[in-house]
């Protein structure tokens, strides 16, 4: 899978913007706050229809202007690509792929897949819950777009019976009110977390193997789903439904008196170790970190084993974050076969063999200069 060219219009600090990528690896360096990050934002936008950043779409135009503009140009092993993103001020977008109109977000999924690995990933094991989950639910939202539907319901879900949980705390609504929400989160949390449980069993042994690599055979990664409601106990004569719908009226008064749903998916953690031992609560951080990595590059490889190609791999500072090792690990497991994107503040922290197949480019003030052509 290749990005072949963006032009952008009106996007962030770029007014006007046409640039073609190298196959292989493509270096911006620039001092802070010049634009690097804009332009990975800008092919992950093009890409999944949602910027890492930010929820709302309105930030991403620049500031005196009413729309932005987004032409990606890409290639596919069946055939070349183009997406075309028009955002407006007040929310509305129009998107077109290979010049057909879509009506909707989700049927860009899967057009162009990449994976973005940012200093944030660097919290994958030591940070909350919510990273873990969102590192899973952005990879697996790609290459499915019923998953992606299913989790944008259940969490309308949540919202609303949060609120509802609320509305009866304060007597403003009667508690027969929550049977139908019940339901509904019930449905399309089962899907959810069967559908997380399947990708982990796939990614724990491909993160694993790489874990062993990094580390020369020293440490063996696990990862485990750890679901807030185990709907794998349910006994033999109940489905995992009606398990969930069991364990929800268990602590329906918890719930009201709280004013939140308990549990379900938007509780569920990911369970990292390093043998037997937890890697969040007894891991150096440096163990953290190549753990963060490994599952990272683990999911580069899931996707190539969903899709048959690899993703688009965009790397925004994580080089300055990582120790000469591990960086050199890093470029060798994706070079000449992984398109990758890398934001650098200084050209010395790239591997020097790969700035041979690559392209750098300069960044500054929203322009973007190529200085090096590999
Ligand atoms: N909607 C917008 N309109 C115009 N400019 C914007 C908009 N949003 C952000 N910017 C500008 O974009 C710049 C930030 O760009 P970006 O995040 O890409 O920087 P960077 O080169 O990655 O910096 P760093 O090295 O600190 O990560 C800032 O100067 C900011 O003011
Ligand atoms: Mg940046």
């Amino acid at each position: 899978m290749l990005v072949k060219s963006i032009s952008l219009g009106n996007y962030r600090n770029y007014r006007e913007l046409q640039i073609g990528f190298h196959p292989n690896l493509n270096i911006f360096v620039g001092g802070n706050g010049q634009g690097k990050t804009n332009i990975l934002e800008a092919v992950f936008y093009a890409a999944t229809g949602k910027s890492h950043r930010t929820n709302y779409d309105g930030e991403l135009i620049s500031w005196e202007d009413k729309f932005l503009r987004i032409v990606l140009k890409g290639e596919r092993s069946c055939g070349n690509i183009n997406i075309e993103m028009l955002v407006r001020s007040d929310g509305k977008k129009i998107l077109k792929v290979n010049n057909q109109l879509k009506k909707k977000l989700s049927e860009l999924i899967g057009t162009i897949n990449v994976v973005l690995f940012s200093p944030e990933d660097m919290l994958l094991v030591k940070g909350g819950p919510s990273i873990r989950r969102r590192f899973l639910d952005i990879e697996i939202s790609q290459t499915s777009p019923f998953y992606c539907h299913n989790l944008a319901n259940y969490n309308r879900v949540v919202t609303q019976r949060n609120n509802l949980l609320k509305a009866v705390r304060e007597q403003k609504e009667k508690i027969e009110l929550m049977d139908v929400w019940d339901l509904q989160l019930v449905e399309f949390g089962v899907n959810i977390i069967k559908k997380r449980t399947e990708v982990l069993d796939k990614i724990s042994p491909i993160a694993r193997s790489i874990h062993k690599k990094i580390t020369e055979g020293a440490e063996e990664l696990n990862l485990a789903y750890v679901p807030s409601v185990d709907i794998q106990k349910a006994e033999e004569d109940s489905t995992p439904q009606e398990y969930f719908m069991r364990k929800l009226k268990e602590i329906r008064n918890t719930e009201i008196i709280k004013g939140v749903t308990l549990i379900g998916p938007h509780r569920d953690d990911i369970d990292i170790k390093i043998g037997d031992t937890s890697i969040k609560t007894f891991g150096s951080q440096g163990q953290q970190r190549t753990c963060a990595l490994s599952m990272k590059l683990s999911e580069v490889e899931f996707m190539k084993n969903e899709t048959g190609e690899y993703p688009v791999l965009l790397l925004d500072d994580v080089m300055s974050e990582l120790d000469e090792g591990r960086r050199r690990f890093l470029l060798e497991v994706v070079n000449g076969k992984v398109q990758t994107f890398v934001t650098s503040t200084g050209i010395q922290e790239v591997w020097a063999p790969v700035k041979e197949k690559s392209r750098i480019f300069e960044v500054k003030a929203g322009k973007i200069l190529l200085v090096q052509e590999g």
